[in-house]
């Protein structure tokens, strides 16, 4: 077989583009019954304070986003249907598509499911950027969700 779908990376920022992604990763993931990976990336901000003012320690920075993060890891988890599926939460910190990437590379996975747009204000365009990039630059196919 040229393709076995063992691993299945989701992409969750919080929007409902990226529910849609993760309902459609967790039936992947149950018909093949792969494990299932729901990731999130907090965004490290750069440049943020402009001129002017000390910027936030990293650390102080990040735990704020990492807590932040969590909770939209917690909510797709209690939100999906995740009965019989071997699944693991994890949150990375930088940026969204490098970090999916490499989480993909580390993991072997054999899919990575997103949605074609997420939780940025968008009506301008049809698909984000993370998208955009992941379609890219993805090792593993990619399954993106209207
Ligand atoms: N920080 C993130 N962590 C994990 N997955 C993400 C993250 N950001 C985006 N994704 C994934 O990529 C999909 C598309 O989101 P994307 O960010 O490309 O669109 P957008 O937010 O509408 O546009 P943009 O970010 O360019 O303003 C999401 O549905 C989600 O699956
Ligand atoms: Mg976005």
């Amino acid at each position: 077989m040229i393709w076995e779908v063992s691993t299945v990376v989701v992409g969750v920022d919080g929007s409902e583009g990226g529910r849609r992604a993760a309902e459609h990763a967790v039936e992947v993931a149950r018909k093949w019954g792969s494990t299932l990976l729901l990731v999130t990336v907090v965004r490290t901000p750069e440049g943020w304070w402009g001129i002017g003012g000390a910027p936030p320690t990293p650390e102080a920075l990040s735990t704020a986003l990492i807590e932040g993060q969590r909770q939209i890891l917690d909510e797709i988890e209690s939100d999906l249907d995740l009965a019989g599926i071997q699944y693991e939460t994890i949150e990375e910190l930088g940026d969204p598509a490098n970090r999916l990437v490499a989480v993909c590379e580390e993991r072997g996975a054999d899919l990575l499911v997103i949605g074609r747009r997420g939780a940025g204000l968008v009506e301008r365009v049809i698909l984000g950027s993370v998208a955009d990039r992941l379609c890219h630059l993805s090792p593993c196919p990619v399954l993106v969700v209207p």
